[in-house]
């Protein structure tokens, strides 16, 4: 290994595309899997992390740089995983890639939303236990149902494009957007309240931040219509989960069986995870060029 290159530690799976980039620019040691522990005695040998969503970038992480690394890729958009106060104090850049899977997360959904309203996880379910339960699976339509988008930031805005082809009214909640952009997808911006008073699909698009995190509690599934459907493919945190079981038991949001989980799929199309590599390797091989200079 040459010791003029940079050494960039990628701790989670990356895109080919993206990998070769980082190998023509410094020696990428690809580590998955690492507890706390062993990625705190790598990292004072690395010049650069890249991470997706599963490795926690922690205080103790920038402590035990002792001062060598110089950026935080995160290939995705969200970085609530890495701590943003220690990147600053320890002087570290923190860069993401926030494009590439915008699609890939409009897509899935839109797909959710889709297989709730039909019930077709549950009634896949069904048929492969044997049985064919035309009557139980009845579903709903989207079409003339009023959709809420939580967020109209990237993903939230092509949710509301697609979800308008499918016929829905679409109303959306974001206090940082813009008017025009929403004019221009032909969505009414609304208040917090009216958008989760009155949609039959509220859709989730917002960062987890201190604000939002478990912003869907007891009181605001209360002002939700009874049977409401409610998609997440944002974070996790963005809602209270003991709520929203009382919500579910209480018949607020449609039942218990309606529920459909993946795990965190939002990002993973082949497409969106070649883009997302591509995306953070230029970001991180810009950041130890020196080319770039503020924290994501
Ligand atoms: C994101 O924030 O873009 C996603 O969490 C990406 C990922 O799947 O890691």
């Amino acid at each position: 290994i040459s010791t003029s290159k940079p050494t960039i530690l990628v701790s989670e799976k990356l895109g080919e595309a993206g990998l070769d980039l980082l190998r023509s620019f410094g020696n990428v040691d690809c580590s998955y899997n690492l507890s706390s522990e062993e990625l705190c005695s790598k990292i004072s040998l690395c010049d650069a992390l890249i991470v997706r969503s599963g490795t926690k970038v922690t205080r103790q992480v920038f402590e035990a740089a002792k001062g060598r690394l110089k950026v935080v890729g995160r290939a995705g958009v969200g970085i609530d995983n890495v701590d943003l106060q220690a990147a600053t104090e320890f002087g570290c850049l923190v860069v993401n890639a926030p494009t590439a899977n915008t699609i890939a997360a409009a897509e899935h959904g839109i797909a959710l939303m889709a297989a709730m309203a039909r019930n077709v996880s549950q009634a896949d379910a069904s048929m492969k236990s044997g049985k064919w339960q035309r009557n139980k699976y009845v579903g709903v339509s989207l079409v003339g149902k009023t959709l809420a988008v939580m967020g109209f930031g990237k993903v939230g805005s092509e949710v509301a494009r697609r979800a308008k082809g499918l016929g829905m009214h679409v109303i959306a909640h974001d206090p940082y957007a813009p008017a025009d952009r929403a004019r221009a997808v032909g969505v009414d911006l609304v208040s917090f309240d009216e958008a989760i008073s009155t949609a039959d699909f509220v859709s989730l698009h917002m960062p987890l931040t201190p604000t939002t995190n478990k912003i869907f509690n007891e009181g605001n599934f209360a002002k939700m219509k009874k049977g409401v459907r409610l998609i997440n493919v944002a974070r996790g945190g963005v809602i209270d989960e003991d709520a929203l079981v009382r919500a579910l038991d209480s018949g607020i949001v449609a039942q218990h069986e309606n529920v459909t989980v993946t795990p965190h799929l939002g990002a993973s199309t082949k497409e969106a995870q070649e883009g997302v590599a591509v995306e953070i390797a230029e970001a991180v091989v810009g950041a130890l060029k020196g080319e770039l200079s503020a924290t994501a």
